[in-house]
């Protein structure tokens, strides 16, 4: 049988040899997983690293909801600085691409982290997480198109880096965002972060999570977040990453065919972590019953700049 090149070129030097990755905060810094298969995985996306080292919310933290899950981690990391040189010196002799997920409350914040992470081998990428509150504006970055530009612009400008901005679906249209952000020098947007959600206990009669608020993923969000990858593709010319829900081959394909360039799995893979492995399977399969050689011929509809180079 012929073989399939896997390989998904996201610009910038961040060349990826599949097209599956793990999503932020499902993951950690990569370490703790050794019942998944690497050799499946494209690259590593990190937990969110902010400028100081946080200890995140208090619990409970998550709470299983019925095709989900909710959570309030409140982004607990060690901050950049433990990042850099505990972690990268350690991803510096791996064969896989780590990006890390940047998070911050002032645009400032944002472009410190970034001008320290730039340059320091074993950092491939940066994720740039525009949920976070901004303190200045008092809304989130990535809920207002000019917010999420500024702060992209400014992110740009401190890196070399492939840089990746992750948009929130909280908010009434995607499209002006991706767009803005596009044009404001980001290399990628990946899609979607989670939903925000809430349960209530009964009994307790108050919110299960102590922050009462949370990012609903899982395959509760699959068909919200596929839409939202199908709108965002033939709005901009940068690759789209998608993730939402994915939980086996099945899901991925269908980002892939929305015009996703790769996939992130994130809640999967507390259930399974052979996902990644099936779920390059399952691509491998699809695009070699139908003689592809690569994966360009995925997407269904043509995309402004073919989005696998
Ligand atoms: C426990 C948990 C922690 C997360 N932490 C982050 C984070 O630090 N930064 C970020 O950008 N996204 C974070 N996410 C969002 C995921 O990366 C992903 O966008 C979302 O969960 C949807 O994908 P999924 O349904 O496959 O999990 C987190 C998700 C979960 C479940």
């Amino acid at each position: 049988m012929a073989d399939l090149d896997c390989t998904v070129d996201l610009g910038r030097g961040l060349r990826l040899r599949t097209p599956v990755l793990t999503a932020s905060g499902t993951f950690a810094y990569g370490f703790d997983a050794p019942l998944v298969d690497r050799g499946a995985l494209g690259a590593i996306v990190t937990k969110g690293t902010t400028l100081r080292p946080r200890s995140g919310n208090s619990p409970a933290r998550i709470a299983e909801t019925p095709s989900g899950m909710l959570n309030a981690i409140g982004l607990q990391n060690p901050g950049v600085d433990a990042v850099r040189r505990e972690y990268a010196p350690r991803w510096a002799a791996w064969d896989l691409p780590v990006i890390v997920n940047v998070a911050g409350d002032r645009l400032e914040d944002y472009v410190e982290v970034v001008r320290r992470l730039d340059g320091v081998p074993g950092v491939s990428g940066i994720e740039l997480n525009v949920s976070c509150p901004n303190v200045a504006a008092g809304m989130q970055f990535g809920v207002d198109a000019r917010l999420a530009a500024q702060l992209t612009a400014a992110v740009r400008a401190a890196t070399s880096l492939h840089l990746m901005v992750k948009l929130t679906p909280n908010v009434t249209e995607l499209v002006p965002i991706a767009r803005a952000v596009a044009d404001a020098g980001a290399d990628s947007v990946s899609a979607v972060n989670t939903y925000v959600g809430m349960a209530i206990d009964l009994r307790r009669r108050r919110p299960v999570l102590a922050n009462e608020v949370g990012g609903l993923s899982g395959p509760a969000i699959k068909p919200l977040a596929l839409h939202a990858v199908w709108e965002v593709v033939p709005a901009v010319s940068i690759p789209v990453v998608g993730m939402g829900g994915i939980s086996g081959p099945q899901d991925a394909l269908e980002f892939l065919l929305a015009g996703a360039a790769a996939v992130q799995l994130g809640t999967v893979n507390y259930v399974n972590p052979n996902a990644a492995r099936e779920v390059l399977d399952g691509i491998r399969g699809y695009a070699l019953e139908r003689g592809w050689s690569d994966l360009r011929p995925f997407p269904l509809r043509a995309s402004p700049v073919p989005s696998h180079a």
